[in-house]
């Protein structure tokens, strides 16, 4: 925006007619209930940069729960309150959510503890938040509907594409916010502020981020990883910023690991038009971001990174075993049954992984067919169809149906008659050399 002539109020009619509604509706409710009532945060941000946002942030000067009851009334959805906190949503449809706070101001007992609160002005509660682009407030009363609160400046920064935190100590209170400096200079384009990038820097020679809950640092970094679209950005400033070996000294990511990424959109997109497939891209992600970790650090990282112990195991599993695949698949002719044998204990996340991790041609054609191709095969027999054959049960039947499949996975047999007979054949000649 620029600073001179953005008008704040035009800005808000130029919004979707649901939304200004809304606002409208909010100011009115705010009105009777003597109350004031702003709109803040991302949404305000958002405005001003003309990117939609439909997560509505409102502050009362007054009673966060009554407003949000009163304004549920007049717009509907539905709402949820958090007494304890004075904070209310109001989920107006699938992507709609009003967020209500009571103006408080925080402050904190200890670094990196939660904060403890008390009922404020509009000041105040701008003042407990990140970073500038993030702490304006826009009012939505009758007689001041559409003036902005710009207190630390806000709209400068956005207009040099800078972020800003408001004091020294802001990444040491919630050291949450260095990863989200991070997110929003990524998603923005923008830079961090040269004393801004200081202080985060002291937060993190003191530790700061160890001071977090693994729960914490998942949350945020998951958000991160969300972000798609700047993935390469925010992961590249988490690298030179050395957040990664904050985290742990053994998370080691190098350049060539974040130019792989950018495969990883690409390639999933191009599986999935060909072979419909429910990977989930965040652990293809995330395998790809470990991909240099020491098999003797590999745990640790995951379990900050990953909350899930069964995909911690499997996933540990699919990165101890990747040499080893790739040494055997980098043979220009490996046999259908190998590559069946060697890939079909790993998930599609894992293939996926190998498939964008390397770049050697016959790892990803062999993982490509397997994916497209071979692991679409099963057996349509089973021991009830060798019990029919008169085969009695025991060991034999594993033997059997092995080998069975390992036809069908060779082309040697391709349908159900196929597999009866080659199992009677292969009945027959096991008995005969048992009495010959
Ligand atoms: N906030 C903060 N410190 C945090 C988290 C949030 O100061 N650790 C404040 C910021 O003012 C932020 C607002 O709370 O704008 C809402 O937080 P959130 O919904 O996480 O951020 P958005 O700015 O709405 O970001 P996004 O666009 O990613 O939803």
């Amino acid at each position: 925006p620029d600073v001179e002539t953005f008008n704040c109020r035009q800005a808000l009619e130029q919004l979707s007619s649901n939304i200004f509604e809304l606002l409208r509706t909010a100011g009115t409710v705010g009105d009777e209930l003597n109350q004031n009532v702003y709109v803040v945060g991302g949404f305000v941000r958002d405005l001003m940069l003309k990117t939609d946002n439909w997560d509505i942030d409102f502050v009362t000067e007054g009673d966060g729960i009554v407003f949000a009851k009163a304004l549920h009334q007049a717009v509907g959805g539905k709402l949820t309150v958090h007494p304890q906190f004075e904070t209310a949503v109001i989920r107006l449809s699938s992507h709609i959510t009003l967020d209500v706070v009571t103006a408080r101001r925080e402050y904190y007992e200890y670094p990196a503890a939660l904060p403890k609160v008390e009922k404020s002005n509009i000041w105040s509660d701008l003042f407990r938040r990140d970073f500038t682009i993030n702490c304006m407030a826009i009012s939505l009363n009758q007689s001041s509907f559409g003036d902005l609160s710009d207190y630390f400046g806000g709209m400068k920064d956005l207009q040099n594409k800078s972020i800003r935190v408001l004091y020294n100590l802001s990444f040491i209170e919630d050291p949450t916010r260095i990863f989200r400096a991070i997110r929003f200079a990524a998603r923005l384009g923008f830079h961090l502020e040269a004393s801004t990038r200081q202080f985060l820097q002291q937060a993190l020679q003191n530790d700061m981020i160890r001071r977090l809950s693994h729960d914490r640092i998942r949350e945020e970094f998951l958000h991160m990883i969300r972000e798609q679209e700047s993935l390469h950005n925010s992961m590249t400033l988490m690298r030179e910023l050395g957040i990664f070996q904050a985290l742990h000294s053994g998370f080691i990511v190098q350049s060539h690991t974040l130019e792989r990424l950018k495969g990883i959109r690409f390639a999933m997109e191009g599986f999935r038009q060909l072979s419909p497939s429910s990977f989930n891209q965040t652990v293809v992600m995330l395998m790809q971001i470990m991909s240099e970790v020491l098999p003797t650090d590999l745990e640790e990282v995951c379990q900050i990174l990953i909350a899930n112990q069964t995909l911690i195991q499997q996933m540990m599993k699919s990165m101890n075993q990747r040499d080893t695949i790739y040494l055997i698949l980098r043979e220009d002719e490996v046999d259908r049954f190998t590559i069946y044998q060697l890939l079909r204990a790993h998930t599609e996340e894992a293939l996926m992984f190998f498939y964008n991790d390397s770049d050697d041609p016959y790892i990803r054609h062999y993982i490509a067919f397997y994916l497209l191709k071979l692991r679409h095969i099963q057996l349509t027999i089973s021991g009830n169809d060798l019990k029919s054959l008169g085969i009695n049960p025991g060991p034999i039947y594993r033997r059997i149906l092995d080998n069975v499949l390992k036809a069908k996975v060779l082309g040697t047999i391709y349908d159900h008659d196929g597999e009866l007979k080659y199992a009677e054949n292969l009945y027959n000649r096991l008995k005969e050399a048992l009495h010959a």
